[in-house]
């Protein structure tokens, strides 16, 4: 296959493209206006205008063009959920995507795109708040909203850990960035002698510590607020976690951290590096959502990139690690790396 093979420009991919922006903001409109649970049963415009105190033909177009998008289905003038609906986009469904549009439609995220071309021109983000001002705001709605983004790659790790843990005395994991805590904690449940460090800025941890709560592990959960960089890190740990965090950097700085991190796990112990990844060399075709994450990190951080797998590994080697495994699967939209201390 050449690399032109199946590629095409055409006129109307360019409008799809140019406009892409408008499917995103119906879709935030529709969570906004929790269009979709007011739609479980089915209605037409004009019912579901008055429960929303709504203008009728504003909403209908709107309804219609989440219809043109595939977001919803029309029989005559009553609009109604599609396949899939009933889980992703009802409030109450087992995937609600309310919250990931929330975060990845925010108009924060907007904003750093919409200032895209300025990022290429300095080679980084120009953005005042961006990923790495400390406590930023941003990250509170993200350890809110994403966490079953991330289930696919935890129960990887898990599945992983698990049996190693069994025979150990003492099975501590320090969690850096832990944000919802979500990797660690699935662990933990599934580990009874599990207890887990989380550290994050001090305006995120709250919500990691909410996030215990809801999975019954408030007490075996402790807190370790301040920039990863510099804060005291305790230990020695037999596990440390650190899950899609080095996207955010330089490989040279993700061995700085690593190298820190290091310090602070037995000998022995493991660390597990979670994140976006490509093998390197590789057609962008065949595998989009590592390099537009990238577009995404050149928008909202100095310097930070999508690592290919290479890169992952040789930060791992140079931190003192040894040993790196990787395992992927077919739900999780991330790889984990999995290494020892050396
Ligand atoms: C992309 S999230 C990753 C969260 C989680 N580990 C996951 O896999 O989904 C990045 C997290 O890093 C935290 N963070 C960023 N810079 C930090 C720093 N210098 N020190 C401590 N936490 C930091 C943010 O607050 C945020 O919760």
């Amino acid at each position: 296959m050449t690399t032109t093979d199946g590629v095409a420009v055409t006129k109307r991919a360019l409008h799809e493209i140019s406009r892409g922006y408008v499917k995103t903001a119906l879709l935030r409109t529709a969570i906004d206006l929790r269009l979709f649970d007011g739609l479980a049963d089915g209605a037409e415009a004009g019912a579901l205008a008055l429960e929303r105190s709504v203008d009728e033909r504003a909403l209908r177009i709107v309804l219609d063009g989440l219809t043109a998008i595939g977001l919803l289905c029309k029989d005559g003038a009553r609009y109604h959920l599609p396949p899939g609906g009933e889980e992703f986009l009802l409030s109450s469904g087992p995937h609600y995507f309310g919250g990931a549009v929330r975060l990845g439609a925010s108009d924060w995220e907007w904003d750093a795109q919409r200032r895209l071309t300025d990022a290429v021109r300095k080679g980084g983000t120009v953005l005042e708040q961006h990923y790495l001002t400390p406590e930023l705001e941003y990250w509170e709605d993200f350890a809110e909203h994403t966490t079953w983004f991330n289930n696919g790659a935890a129960e990887l790790l898990a599945d992983q850990l698990v049996p190693w843990a069994e025979g150990r005395d003492s099975v501590d994991v320090l969690d850096v960035a832990a944000s919802h805590g979500a990797y660690g904690f699935s662990f933990a449940r599934r580990e009874p002698k599990a207890r887990i460090w989380c550290l994050d800025w001090p305006n995120v941890l709250p919500h990691t510590r909410r996030n215990a709560e809801r999975f019954g592990l408030a007490d075996r959960l402790n807190l370790i607020p301040g920039d990863m960089f510099s804060v005291p890190l305790g230990g020695p740990y037999d596990i440390a976690l650190v899950t899609n965090v080095l996207h955010h950097f330089t490989e040279e700085t993700a061995v700085r951290l690593m190298t820190r991190i290091a310090t602070a796990i037995k000998p022995g112990g493991r660390v597990v590096v979670v994140g976006h990844t490509f093998r390197g060399g590789e057609d962008p075709r065949q595998n989009p959502m590592p390099f537009l994450f990238s577009v995404s990190m050149l928008a909202q951080t100095h310097d930070g990139e999508t690592h290919s797998v290479g890169t992952y590994e040789r930060i791992l080697t140079a931190s003192g690690f040894t040993g790196t495994r990787l395992h992927t699967g077919p739900a999780a939209q991330h790889t984990v790396f999995i290494a020892e201390k050396a």
